[in-house]
């Protein structure tokens, strides 16, 4: 039995979220630049999100850029972006043939314009997709994200829209950039590091961690399936009791 075929599909994680980590150290192995690292982690990418697509995962965040990574080398940060700009360009057909629609979260505005252009045209141009979102968190970090969101409801409450009192779960979850997503269920690390980086604190306040030491470039369809495999034999109590929790799945 292959390790796609020992998943569940009908306890799929609707949401799964990856800090796609290890290209630096993967191109240091190779005794090649950081760059060539990051390009081979195109290869991965692609394979993820095909791999999550074609099991029925609804939403597939990639933490591809952080707010903190503008600290980079400049060569660095300049070949990133170039890189960005080519592979939205080439990867729409692949989009559209395998109906997934692209999407964005993060700073955008801070993007180059060319960048900011083309990821405007290629979420355009696959918005009708509905088999899965690919979203990629560009220029993000949750804590500015959490800022931005607290600026709004500021403005909110200045401008009388919503009392302070009022002021619940509910009206932050909508004012962040993941307001049209339910919450990653699962979110995978690669590289072995065992942080979060700034990555949807707010979101993954429940999501099942999974830490692998794959380096990104090497991430293949089967280390996917590894990590579905991985968060179906978790027990998600959300507070409770594993009795509790027992005793529901009986009762189904
Ligand atoms: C992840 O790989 C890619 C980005 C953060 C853009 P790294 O570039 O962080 O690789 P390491 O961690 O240095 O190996
Ligand atoms: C996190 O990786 C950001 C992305 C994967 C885009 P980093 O490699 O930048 O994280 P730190 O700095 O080691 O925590
Ligand atoms: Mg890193």
């Amino acid at each position: 039995m292959s390790l796609k075929e020992k998943i569940d599909l009908n306890r799929l994680p609707s949401h799964i979220a990856i800090i796609m980590d290890g290209n630096g150290r993967w191109a240091k192995q190779h005794g090649q630049l950081r760059v060539f690292g990051h390009r081979n982690g195109i290869t991965a990418v692609r394979e993820a999100a095909e791999a999550a697509a074609e099991l029925g995962v609804k939403y597939l965040t990639l933490y591809a850029f952080s707010t903190e990574n503008w600290n980079r080398p400049r060569v660095e940060v300049n070949a990133l972006m170039q890189l960005l700009l080519q592979t939205i360009n080439q990867e729409v057909t692949t989009l559209n043939k395998n109906n997934i629609r692209l999407h964005a979260i993060g700073d955008l505005d801070s993007l180059p314009p060319r960048n900011r252009k083309h990821l405007h045209k290629v979420m355009e141009e696959t918005a009708n997709n509905s088999r899965m979102t690919l979203t990629l968190a560009l220029s993000y970090s949750s804590r500015w994200e959490i800022v931005e969101a607290a600026r709004k409801l500021a403005d909110q409450i200045q401008s009388g829209q919503c009392k302070p009192e009022e002021v619940n779960q509910q009206c932050i979850e909508k004012l962040l950039s993941t307001h049209d997503m339910p919450d990653p269920e699962l979110l995978i690390r690669t590289s072995g590091e065992m942080r979060i980086s700034n990555f949807m604190l707010w979101q993954i306040a429940y999501a099942e961690l999974y830490f692998t030491p794959t380096l990104w470039p090497d991430f293949r369809r089967d280390d996917l399936y590894k990590a579905i495999l991985d968060f179906q034999c978790r027990e998600r109590r959300f507070g409770k009791t594993s009795e509790q929790i027992q005793n529901v799945k009986k009762q189904e």
